[in-house]
């Protein structure tokens, strides 16, 4: 490829190693130029052949082959790559990537290589939700790795839930982020917001109807969650405020774990005071009234609840007459109207910013990788692009270090 680009792909085994072609392909219309090394589970989704053919390149499976040692042996392998990627991502080799254990010649690369390193993690749901799995992703971003997914949705095994691939367009697109902005600057990005401190609201919140059943949304915390690291890795201190999501904690965040509306104004409160806040969460506008201690019983009587209005954060937070932050952003989920819904908002809440998306489900903006929003004041609107949530966390991230850098002190 013209462009040098080079990516070295782990492919581990699981039945998403079939999508791993898919993304070859797709590296290879962006001028991203594909070598794999294919573990023995994976050889039994995805043939050494079809990659072969796909590459136009060797395909590497063994740590103890004298041929693929002699020509390309693991730190070469690894030396060779700017970026390696691990897609897909089983449960087994992300517990051994986290513990270093390396037996076969992925997980050896793995631990020899001092490049970046991206996971695609695909597995059953429950493997995913598991707390050991869990522990190992965050740990592993931790270390720096990018974690690209998982989905929800439809499962191989019949299942229905988190721990789906993502789509091979969505990995390619992250790979081609990596490389632009590699290509932007090797020098560390500026810490514009040393000395700031940010809380961000995130995910929906649980409403408890009884104690097994509860009122939610679609919020996946993505964007919320883009927010947060956008923020830290800009150097503010930043405490993400979280309702029930499957998403891993940022790396450099504190992370405050809620379930409602209340438990999160609260925690908010406790947080402040702080120069930035950003409420990305889809907080439930009502709660049932005296949810009962016990679990309502089906006895044939349809049982009626009573709702009550939630506290508003945001509203609270922006109309605070001590320790209000210098800016409060708020976010408007519409599904028509998108900007003059949000406008109305802005002027009813008190917040400085309102970052307006359309979540009608067409769009796909509840649990998507991508969003289109406008980014309201008083003054202005910017129409952004459709971009991926971690592309919105870092320019908003951007634009709030400038809009603070020229705020009179
Ligand atoms: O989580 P994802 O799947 O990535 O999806 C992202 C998102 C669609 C949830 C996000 O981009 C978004 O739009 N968040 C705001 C969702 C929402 O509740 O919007 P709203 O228009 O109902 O509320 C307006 C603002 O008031 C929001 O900033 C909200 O956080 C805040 N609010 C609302 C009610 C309440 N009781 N307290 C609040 O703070």
């Amino acid at each position: 490829m013209e462009s040098g680009k080079r990516v070295l792909l782990i492919i581990s085994g699981g039945i998403a190693a079939y999508k791993s072609q898919e993304l070859i392909r797709d590296l290879h219309r962006r001028e991203i130029a594909v070598r794999c090394i294919l573990t023995d589970a994976g050889s039994y989704f995805v043939t050494p052949f079809s990659l072969a053919a796909l590459t136009g390149d060797k395909v590497y499976l063994d740590l103890f082959s004298l041929t693929d040692e002699s020509e390309m042996g693991h730190i070469e392998l690894s030396r060779d790559a700017d970026l390696v990627v691990v897609a897909p991502a089983t449960a087994n080799i992300l517990a051994k990537m986290r513990t270093g254990i390396a037996d076969d010649l992925a997980t050896t690369t793995l631990l020899a290589t001092d490049k970046q390193v991206m996971i695609a993690p695909a597995m059953n749901v429950r493997m995913w939700q598991h707390a050991a799995t869990q522990e190992n992703i965050t740990i592993l971003q931790e270390r720096g790795m990018q974690v690209i997914g998982p989905e929800e949705g439809e499962m191989a095994c019949g299942e229905y839930g988190m721990g789906r691939m993502s789509e091979p367009v969505l990995i390619a697109e992250a790979i081609e982020n990596f490389f632009r902005n590699a290509g932007q600057t090797s020098e560390e990005p500026q810490k514009s917001l040393i000395g700031k401190k940010a809380i961000i609201t995130s995910g929906p919140t649980h409403e408890a109807i009884d104690p097994v059943r509860y009122l939610a949304n679609h919020s996946s915390g993505r964007q919320g969650h883009a927010i947060a690291k956008a923020l830290a890795a800009l150097g503010a201190e930043t405490v993400l405020v979280s309702g029930p999501t499957q998403l891993a904690d940022p790396a450099n965040v504190a992370v405050k774990h809620v379930q409602s509306a209340e438990d999160m104004l609260a925690a908010c409160e406790a947080a402040l005071p702080a120069d930035i806040m950003v409420c990305a969460a889809a907080v439930a506008d009502w709660r049932v009234a005296n949810p009962p201690q016990e679990k309502i019983k089906k006895n044939g009587v349809m049982p009626s609840l009573e709702l009550i209005e939630n506290p508003d954060i945001l509203a609270n937070v922006s109309q605070l007459a001590k320790n209000r932050p210098a800016l409060v952003i708020g976010f408007a989920a519409e599904t028509k109207d998108v900007v003059s819904y949000a406008q109305a908002k802005l002027a009813k809440k008190g917040c400085d910013w309102i970052v307006a998306n359309d979540v009608s489900p067409e769009t796909g903006t509840f649990g998507g990788e991508n969003n289109t929003v406008h980014v309201i004041d008083a003054e202005t609107i910017e129409d952004w692009p459709i971009l991926s949530k971690e592309d919105i966390g870092q320019k908003l991230a951007a634009r709030i270090a400038t809009y603070l850098e020229n705020i009179p002190t």
